[in-house]
This record gives C-alpha cells, structure tokens and sequence, in this order.
C-alpha cells in the first residue's frame, strides 16, 4: 500500500517567550491510501500540533512529514479539513458555506453547485440547503463543515476532533455517516479525537499517543469486520480493544 502520509521522527517544540513547550517529542508513522487512521490521546498531547504539521499550517522542529511522497514545506491545498468547531459564516446559507471552499480557491461556483447539493445530500442535508447556520443543529452545522471540505474533492481528509462538541448519540450518528462518506468517496482520513471507543470504532489502525510531550505509544490495528455498525460496539472484540487502549493511555 502506498503511503499518502508519513512522519519521521517529527518534533515540535513551541517558543513562548523565555519557555519551551515540547509539544511532540518523536513521531514516527505513516498512513496508506484509503486508510482511516485515529489518532487518540490526551488533552494537550500534540494531537492539533499534528494535524497542522500534516496540513502544512506548522513546520516541523525537527523530522520530517511527507504527504503524497513530497516533504510539506506550506498549507496544502489538496486537503480537506474538519475542525473541531464547524466555522460556519453566520450570514451565509448552508450551500453558500460550502461554497465559500470553492471561491477560496478560485475556482468557478457555478461548476460546483451541482456538487455541493449533492454533497449535502450525502451528509444528510437535503432540504437544508437554504437554511442559515443558527437554523441549524450543532450536528447539521458540522455535517455543513464536512461537505466544505470535500467539495474541491481532495484525496486526503484531516479531521480534529470533529465530533467533540456533539451529544453522545448525534456523534455516534455522525461516525456511521462519515464511514458511509468515506466508503462512497474513497478517502484516506487522519482523525484526531480523545474518545478512545470512537477511535476503535472508525479505524483501521488506532495511533496511541503518550501525554506530553506526544509520543507513539502503541499502534493498534483494529481487526473487526466493515461496514461497521452499532452492534459493534458491544462486541467482546471491540470492548477488549477499548481496554487495550485504555490501559496504554493509563486510565484509570
Ligand atoms: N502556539 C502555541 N504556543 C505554545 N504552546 C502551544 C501552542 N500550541 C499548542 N501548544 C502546547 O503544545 C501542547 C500540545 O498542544 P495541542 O497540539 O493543541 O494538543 P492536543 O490537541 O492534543 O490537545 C500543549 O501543551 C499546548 O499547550
Ligand atoms: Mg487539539
């Protein structure tokens, strides 16, 4: 399998003011094409640091990323990205935010609306489309967020904790639908969270990392079956697995 993203001995330390913050100490792995990689960790373990070192928003200390074969030397384009907090703009309705990806990048809307509807749609938005951002549930909001960052169609998608902010049923909705997208659209995706459950339940292989300063710990490959499906979660298997994690995190 090729990889699409790698990390080599990455270090990042931050400067502020007399202090250094070593917000990654050693980071070494990569993900494959069409993979969903989790990355789970605690608050504060360099996850973010990551995410925007892979996006080319941060430069390693030291290491090196490479995505698509190529050191990232700037903010990459070829990238869909989900924060953690939606960003919508306010005064725009549901297609005008995810158009605004495509007028960021210049490109003409008019070739783009056709997409954006239908993206929607796969978000589970049809019927939305003209509504504003307070009109619209934390859940919709993100699902708005989500179909941004997949209308220029990028291979890669880089996800920060999207569901953080969701109720526990919404969110476990919302994995089913992203595993849903990710199927149909073919993507390879890094996503970042503190659940260790939704961690076992998105991904192939599950990246643990050390509380600060960020280290891999352990990398699990998750062997259970796809399409996964809420059943799942109650599984010896899936269960065994959350305590893998949980243990190497060192909860207690
Ligand atoms: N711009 C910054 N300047 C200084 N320290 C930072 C900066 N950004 C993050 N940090 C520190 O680096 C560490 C890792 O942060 P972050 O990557 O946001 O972790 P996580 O996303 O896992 O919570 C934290 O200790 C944080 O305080
Ligand atoms: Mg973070």
């Amino acid at each position: 399998m090729a990889s699409v993203i790698q990390y080599d001995k990455v270090r990042k330390i931050y400067n502020s003011g007399d202090d250094e913050v070593v917000a990654l100490q050693e980071v070494s792995f990569s993900v494959g094409e069409g993979e969903f990689v989790t990355v789970v960790g605690r608050s504060g373990c360099g996850k973010t640091t990551l995410l925007k070192l892979t996006a080319g928003l941060l430069q390693p200390s030291g290491g090196a990323v490479q995505v698509a074969g190529a050191p990232v030397r700037g903010p990459l384009t070829n990238v869909g990205i989900v924060f953690q907090a939606p960003v919508l703009l306010a005064w725009r309705k549901a297609i005008d935010n995810v158009l605004l990806q495509v007028e960021a990048r210049k490109l003409r809307v008019e070739n783009y609306r056709k997409r954006a509807l239908e993206l929607l749609d796969l978000t589970g938005l049809k019927g939305f489309e003209e509504r504003y951002p307070s009109e619209l549930s934390g859940g919709m909001q993100q699902r708005v967020s989500i179909s941004r960052a997949l209308i220029h169609d990028p291979p890669l998608l880089l996800m920060d904790e999207p569901f953080g902010a969701l109720d526990a049923i919404t969110r476990d909705e919302m994995n089913l639908e992203l595993l849903r997208i990710w199927h149909e659209a073919k993507k390879t995706v890094l996503f970042i969270t503190h659940s260790i459950p939704e961690a076992v339940f998105l991904g192939d292989r599950v990246i643990v990392m050390t509380p600060r300063p960020g280290k891999v710990s352990e990398i699990v490959n998750i062997d259970l079956p796809r399409p996964r499906t809420t059943a799942l979660r109650d599984e010896p298997k899936f269960i065994s697995y959350v305590r893998q994690i949980r243990k190497s995190l060192g909860v207690r």
